[in-house]
């Protein structure tokens, strides 16, 4: 090695000790006769000082270094005068008096700072990538990322499961999204597509005989990205045979739980996972990835207004729709814009409207006060349980849009509001989602999980009188509004399978072509299993209390699914074209 130490491992314990140092100049001051020199490595900065009286040459190499220079120095560690002692730094009260210094390699000016957290642009920050990576902020999510990683495989492994790699190179198997694909040279107009999870493949390991599985896997989405999703993304992907869903959640309830007892102990969370039900989660919620950190419950007011005066709310009703209201608290002087900004924000997701009722201190504003009598309304109120100085904010619409509208409203208030506990991790399980859920505009049903869920006991008779009421062994564990993973007890018979393809439109030609392996492995002996896939990306976010997954990933794409920093994708020359029997028609 060509350092004995760590800077940010010494301490006090190491004083009249000669170490080897070698890491980035964070930080130079120049005082004439002596040059302070932050010496940065992973594991923190130490002051290292350089005497002109003492040690001339080495103090000259310091005077020729410059920020984010990469040096190798010998030394002494002695302790700082008391008044030099710095209480913020790990070595503060030790220092390092340099013999000799060794430029390894110098640097260029950096295109932003690297010992302070500023605002950078995405763009230079993806570009720089392997600078911003230095900074203090992306040493820490990375560590931590590893340390989870860690934790998961020393966690799964006392408990007896195998870790086995999967393929990226396979066939289409979808999970919701479009394939990335990949061509194949020697088999001409063929394409092979990149998992976007290892979900049948983890199934076949069950017919395999392999009992536990897990695999921290790469998958790949080629769909819209946001906050939470990028185009290839890690899970911690797992398989169980013999199991019920119980035993799966018990299994993730307790790995997430140590691992932030042991990882985050000073993060708050509702011990056990509160569950709900689908059904529940909307109707209380919204959603069906509530953030439990704080109430705001969706209310129901449909019965209260079925026969009111307000025409809006009894024709919805009439119509088979909702009338649901949230309570913003303390927003009881919203001013007219403040209002019409609300409903021009719940429109957004397909709300006609919302009505208000302000509980100001001595009345009640409200632009439908006139549609209701003195009783009626204080029935509303009290349905909602408003107190004075709080705003009701609601919405008439189809049961969905109501969700829809109010679930957004309650989150983007929450935030607004600042309801949430920036400790907490509320983690959640919802449980028992319906199997399928009718797509309007292909006009055929879609598979609300993927295909591969198994309904649950006695609702399979339900696949051939209405599906959409067939619930399944499908859950979902949430936390602080993100779907953090899904999973479900799976299919393992052929005839149910079949079944469930019919319903989702494929004929049994194209069953057979897209799954044929998968109906022919059913009839070998196949246990039945279920397993879940929590996405690593977004566990690290929240962890970290990071607000894009961006930040827990070394490398990650920008919006629009490229790497500022290789130029990703980019163009192919015409002979690696050719060879893969491709034409780019602009
Ligand atoms: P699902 O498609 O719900 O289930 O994905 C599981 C989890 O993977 C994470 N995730 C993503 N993370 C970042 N970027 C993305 N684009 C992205 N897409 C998904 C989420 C999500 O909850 N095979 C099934 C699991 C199973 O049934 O066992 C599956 O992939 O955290
Ligand atoms: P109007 O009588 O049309 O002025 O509407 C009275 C109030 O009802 C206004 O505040 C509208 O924003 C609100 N409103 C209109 N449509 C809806 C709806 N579908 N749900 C809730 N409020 C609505």
């Amino acid at each position: 090695m060509l350092k004995t130490h760590q800077c940010g491992e010494l301490r006090p314990e190491h004083i009249g000790q000669t170490v080897t140092l070698a890491g980035w100049v964070n930080r130079r001051r120049d005082m004439g006769g002596l040059i302070f020199i932050d010496l940065r490595d992973r594991e923190g900065v130490v002051q290292v000082v350089c005497d002109s009286d003492q040690q001339p040459k080495a103090h000259a190499v310091a005077g020729e270094t410059r920020i984010e220079y990469v040096i190798r120095l010998q030394g002494t560690v002695r302790a700082r005068l008391l008044e030099q002692v710095n209480p913020n730094l790990p070595t503060g009260e030790i220092e390092v008096v340099a013999e000799e210094v060794e430029v390894l390699n110098p640097a260029k000016t950096p295109p932003f700072y690297i010992n302070r957290e500023t605002e950078v642009s995405e763009l230079l920050r993806l570009q720089y990538r392997y600078l911003d990576l230095r900074r203090p902020r992306m040493q820490r999510n990375i560590r931590l990322r590893h340390e989870v990683t860690l934790f998961i495989r020393n966690y799964l492994n006392d408990r007896g499961f195998l870790e086995i790699e999967t393929p990226i190179l396979i066939k289409s198997t979808p999970e919701g999204a479009r394939d990335y694909v990949v061509p194949s040279r020697v088999h001409p107009g063929q394409f092979y597509a990149l998992p976007q999870s290892p979900q049948q493949l983890k199934q076949l390991l069950m017919v395999s005989g392999f009992d536990k599985y897990y695999q921290i896997a790469r998958c790949f989405r080629d769909e819209d990205l946001r906050a939470d999703r990028q185009p290839e993304f890690t899970q911690l992907d797992m398989e169980l045979s013999f199991v019920e869903q119980e035993d799966i959640l018990d299994l993730i309830e307790s790995l997430f739980t140590e691992m932030v007892h042991a990882l985050m102990p000073h993060r708050g969370m509702i011990e056990p996972f509160p569950r709900m039900t689908y059904d529940q989660a909307i109707a209380r919620y919204g959603t069906d990835k509530p953030d439990l950190r704080f109430g705001l419950e969706l209310v129901d007011l449909s019965d209260l207004v079925a026969h009111c005066a307000f025409t809006v709310f009894h024709s919805a009703i009439a119509d088979g729709g909702q009338v649901k209201a949230i309570v913003l608290p303390g927003c009881a002087d919203y001013s007219r814009r403040q209002v019409e900004e609300l409903a021009a924000y719940v429109k957004t997701y397909g709300a006609k409207g919302l009505a208000t009722i302000a509980l100001r201190e001595t009345e009640i504003r409200s632009p439908i006060l006139r549609f209701f009598s003195a009783e009626e309304m204080q029935a509303l109120v009290d349905r909602t349980g408003a107190h004075p100085g709080d705003l009701i904010a609601i919405v008439a619409d189809k049961a969905k849009i109501v969700a829809s509208a109010l679930g957004a409203l309650r989150s983007e208030m929450g935030r607004r509001l600042d309801l949430a506990p920036p400790d907490m991790l509320a983690f959640a399980w919802v449980v028992d989602f319906p199997l399928l859920e009718w797509d309007e505009d292909a006009g055929r049903w879609d598979a609300v999980h993927h295909p591969f869920t198994m309904p649950k006991a006695g609702h399979i008779e339900l696949l051939d009188t209405d599906p959409g009421a067939v619930r399944a062994d499908c859950y979902d564990i949430v936390c602080n509004g993100y779907e953090l993973g899904s999973g479900s007890i799976r299919i393992h018979r052929r005839d149910i399978q079949e079944k469930v393809f019919a319903l989702l439109n494929y004929s049994p030609e194209e069953s057979i072509r897209r799954f044929g392996h998968m109906l022919n492995a059913f009839e070998y002996g196949t246990p039945p299993h279920g397993g879940i896939a929590p996405g690593i990306d977004r566990l690290v976010m929240l962890l970290a209390n990071e607000p894009n997954i961006k930040e827990v990933i070394a490398f990650p794409k920008t919006a629009s699914a490229t790497d500022p920093m290789t130029d990703a994708p980019s163009e192919i020359d015409q002979t690696q074209l050719d060879e893969l029997h491709l034409r780019v028609i602009e």
